[in-house]
């Protein structure tokens, strides 16, 4: 591994006591059994299924995580959206499936941290993983989050010794969506806060979430609710956009002119104060995990106790799609105060034109990740059907299975389950016709386990 690369790892701390959350006991009455084959094999008009598809019990595995709210789950996960998310009803489906008290819980591409920090909630220990400093931020501050008492002091002491910092060498992107005062509040916290301790990660990461929002979009509702209670400081800090993404800056500029949009006075440490305690109004998770600024690749390198005992129970992940998103171009806003480069940032993450590359991407990934697990270990990836102009979709997620069976690295299949999305969820949906490209309504759930079934039965904490 590059040294630059070690020197960007960091993690929390070990587990930690207090607990305030619902514990997390198994749900499911369903055994788990191996099922005897059956000659019948399931169709669909027009495409035939993998015999092994049909081989593998199905009855215990469903989608019902569906039938929670796309909100459900403890208020930390709201700290900032993030492209590609998703909600964390489906971790803790599987978390509850297959998982008990202090287990390890791995996802191996982050993102915004929603599988490590279920984990936590849940009394499990989450690992993240991810090389983007944006996802780094976010679950590294969910995963080890500070106390609430020495959070409000800090946030009062730099309130209190805030001084004008200069906006002059802003460039003028940032300018156009902030007022002055509200800018310079934020240029002085983006040179005091450091980092690496717990206390200010965490309000790095709450300003993300922060940055921009409060037009109608995925935070929409909330941002016009804020704007109703007069006397509630506001949720965000920017002229009202979706906050999902960063539009561009030239969309951004037509966007102000046309809808004549002015700039809001807002002052970054009432929000702060209302946001930090809106998010941990439930106190932390029931335990502390770790998060490693890493790339899946350099996994077996990762100094992590549980990841050289080779000892993670339940990987629960969505691996990056076949080049829809680009993290660092659609996240320019918040990598400005993370003074990170959108390009560079794009440049270092696995993104994939062909579907052949990404096969063998997710060949050598899933390579790995099967020797980080522990025998009985499960595996459960989400993987969107993709599709090209007015082309048959095609179901990644049983190309993936076909390739990783042909070349026999280990893993079993023991369900494709399939997620549809509601029609607006899908972020390529926001960048209208032209970006729209190959994301489909479709996701689906590859679940893999390591080992016979028994193995893994013998496990499930029913
Ligand atoms: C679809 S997103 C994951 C979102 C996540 N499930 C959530 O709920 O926030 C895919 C992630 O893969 C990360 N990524 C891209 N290349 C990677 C690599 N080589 N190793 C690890 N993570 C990578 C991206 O930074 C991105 O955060």
């Amino acid at each position: 591994m590059e040294s630059a690369e070690k020197s960007r790892m960091r993690t929390g701390n070990g587990p930690h006591a207090s607990s305030l959350i619902q514990a997390s006991g198994p749900v499911s009455q369903v055994p788990l059994r191996k099922k005897a084959r059956s000659n019948r094999t399931r169709r669909r008009p027009g495409r035939r299924y993998d015999k092994v598809l049909v081989s593998r019990p199905t009855a215990m595995l469903t989608n019902e995580w569906q039938a929670k709210s796309k909100r459900w789950g403890h208020p930390l996960h709201s700290m900032c959206s993030y492209m590609g998310m998703f909600p964390p009803r489906l971790p803790h489906y599987f978390i509850q499936k297959f998982t008990r008290r202090g287990d390890v819980v791995l996802d191996p591409f982050c993102g915004r941290g929603t599988t490590p920090l279920q984990a936590c909630v849940e009394g499990r220990v989450g690992i993240g993983i991810d090389p983007n400093p944006l996802a780094y931020s976010l679950t590294a501050a969910k995963l080890d989050p500070p106390d609430p008492v020495e959070l409000r002091n800090r946030i009062d002491d730099l309130s209190n010794d805030m001084f004008f910092a200069s906006i002059g060498q802003e460039p003028p992107e940032i300018r156009m969506l902030f007022s002055d005062e509200t800018l310079s509040q934020l240029v002085y916290l983006k040179h005091e806060l450091d980092p690496r301790d717990r206390t200010d990660a965490f309000i790095v990461a709450t300003i993300l979430g922060m940055l921009h929002g409060g037009a109608m979009g995925a935070k929409g509702e909330e941002g016009r609710k804020t704007a109703r209670r007069s006397t509630a400081p506001p949720t965000f800090l920017s002229i009202p956009m979706p906050n999902t993404f960063s539009m561009s800056a030239p969309y951004i500029e037509k966007y102000v002119r046309e809808k004549k949009l002015e700039r809001p006075r807002v002052d970054v440490f009432a929000s702060l104060r209302q946001r930090v305690s809106r998010l941990l109004r439930l106190g932390p998770p029931q335990t502390r995990g770790r998060a490693w600024a890493v790339r899946v690749q350099d996994l077996l390198s990762v100094p992590d106790p549980a990841i050289k005992r080779r000892d993670v129970r339940l990987i629960v992940s969505s691996p990056p799609y076949l080049k829809v998103l680009r993290y660092g171009l659609y996240n320019w806003i918040r990598l400005w105060f993370l003074d990170e480069c959108p390009d560079r940032l794009d440049d270092a993450l696995d993104q994939h034109r062909k579907l052949d590359d990404y096969l063998d991407f997710m060949l050598q990934t899933c390579r790995l990740l099967y020797r980080v697990c522990a025998p009985g270990g499960v595996c459960a990836l989400v993987i969107g059907d993709v599709k090209k102009g007015d082309k048959e979709p095609i179901v990644l997620a049983e190309e993936v299975w076909k390739h990783l069976k042909r070349k026999r690295i280990g893993w079993q299949l023991a369900e494709i389950l399939e997620d549809e999305l509601p029609r607006n969820s899908k972020v390529s949906k926001i960048w209208g016709e032209e970006k729209k490209g190959r994301a489909t309504a479709i996701d689906r759930v590859l679940v893999l386990y390591k080992g016979e079934y028994e193995e893994l039965a013998e496990h499930v904490a029913w």
